[in-house]
């Protein structure tokens, strides 16, 4: 049997890394954060003062990624954010950090969050989720997530700033976000997190015929 892909694709803050872990656990499955690779890539460029849009500097950072620069703690943060958005538009980027994600899905299967799961790195994946929220609701989870972190922001700030990340990585030419045409859509802009796994699962079985085990 071919091992399950679950694919969770969608705009900052839209709850998909919560829900990526859930359905991990609940299927028994490895579970790859894939714009930690980005973030982790981003980061390198800036420990080495250079331009995260240089594609130069920026390819070689990628294919320098070690597994422990993913477990970093400086990967989240206005700075970081911005970083990854920028060495994510190029495509030797994205080519370098490709081979790891197929990689890491198809030994044992896996569900994998990101913008470009269920267009680029699996579109053959059985289970595509297309997880989105108001730029309101996300805004204000990211603001929530800061001050848990003790990192004041303004709310306006923070809100503009995931709005145009997002329209960044929906306007790049490489590997653009946008909904699989086979993606399952789940708006959590009301849902909590209990409530969007709860969706979610209802979706898949319902929709995909796809259960948890046992
Ligand atoms: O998901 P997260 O917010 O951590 O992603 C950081 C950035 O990495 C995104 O804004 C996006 O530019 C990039 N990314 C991507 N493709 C992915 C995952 C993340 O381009 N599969």
């Amino acid at each position: 049997m071919t091992p399950l892909i679950i694919a969770i694709d969608g705009p900052a803050a839209a709850g998909k890394g919560t829900l990526a872990k859930r359905l991990a656990a609940r299927f028994g499955l490895p579970h790859l954060d894939t714009g930690l690779l980005y973030r982790a890539t981003g980061r390198r460029v800036l420990d080495a003062h250079g331009d995260p849009a240089d594609p130069a500097t920026a390819e070689a950072a990628a294919r320098a990624l070690r597994p422990e620069d993913l477990a970093r703690a400086d990967l989240r943060g206005p700075e970081a954010d911005a970083a990854a958005a920028s060495v994510a538009s190029i495509p030797a980027v994205r080519a370098a950090l490709l081979d790891f994600q197929r990689d890491f899905g198809r030994a044992r299967g896996a569900v994998l969050d990101g913008r470009d799961i269920g267009t680029i790195v699996f579109p053959d994946a059985p289970a595509k989720l297309f997880v989105t929220a108001s730029a309101e609701a996300r805004g204000l989870r990211r603001w929530r997530e800061l001050a848990g972190r003790g990192l004041a922001a303004d709310l306006a700030e923070v809100t503009a700033q995931v709005r145009q990340r997002d329209a960044q990585d929906a306007a790049r030419a490489a590997a653009p976000l946008r909904q699989a045409a086979d993606a399952l859509l789940l708006d959590t802009t009301e849902l909590d997190a209990d409530a969007t796994e709860a969706r979610a699962l209802a979706l898949l079985r319902e929709r995909r015929g796809i259960v948890p085990p046992g």
